[in-house]
């Protein structure tokens, strides 16, 4: 399978930076095709520019573009910024998922999702303990937007939800090695 991972995080330290690599050697070691986009790396602009809301396709939006064209499976990493994802991930969205790319209108107005070839799976670390996010509805409201909100809306389903909580203050080492553990484990047997 050609596997694409969209990373965001600033810091090759973080907790983010562990699971972005063991995924990505999980993936391979188990015969996989995967390409990492790093968007801090790339210097990724993620500002969606009115020239671009009016129909011009930039140069590093066609890049993006066509590595996802090629992907079966898109892997979202990054942290839970403000309840959402960084700035830099939600300006890649903006832009690449772009009007004719990953959706469409129909004739009598409702639209119509062009991912519906793609296999999508999230990858969110979170500061508040797990306690709190299944007490207060978060991780529901978290799959709500990224299904309803994002990925249905461009024609495909989120198919698995990894949010590691807790990190780091709630959460001590050998925790964080078997959340790291679930997830290469996923892409290991992933068919
Ligand atoms: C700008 C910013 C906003 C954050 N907002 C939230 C938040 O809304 N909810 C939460 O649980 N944690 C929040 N956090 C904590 C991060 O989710 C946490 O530090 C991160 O997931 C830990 O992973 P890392 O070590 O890879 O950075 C925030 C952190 C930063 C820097």
């Amino acid at each position: 399978m050609n596997i694409l991972v969209i990373y965001a995080h600033p810091s090759e330290k973080s907790f983010n930076a562990v699971i972005k690599n063991a995924l990505e050697t999980a993936a391979i070691n188990a015969g996989h095709d995967v390409h990492v986009r790093d968007l801090y790396q790339l210097n990724f602009n993620p500002v969606l520019s009115l020239a671009e809301l009016r129909g011009a396709v930039p140069d590093d939006v066609v890049t993006e573009q066509d590595f996802i064209r090629q992907a079966d499976m898109l892997v979202f990493v990054y942290p839970l910024w403000w309840a959402g994802m960084p700035a830099i991930m939600h300006g890649y969205m903006d832009r690449i998922f772009s009007y004719g790319f990953a959706y469409k209108a129909n004739s009598d107005g409702t639209t119509l999702g062009l991912f519906n070839d793609k296999r999508v799976v999230l990858v969110n670390t979170i500061g508040c303990s797990a306690d709190e996010y299944r007490e207060n509805g978060m991780f529901k409201a978290l799959e709500t937007i990224g299904n309803r909100g994002i990925f249905n809306f461009c024609g495909t389903e989120v198919e698995r939800f990894f949010h590691f909580a807790g990190i780091p203050g709630y959460t001590s080492e050998e925790e964080r090695d078997i959340m790291v553990t679930e997830l290469t484990n996923y892409f290991t047997t992933l068919n």
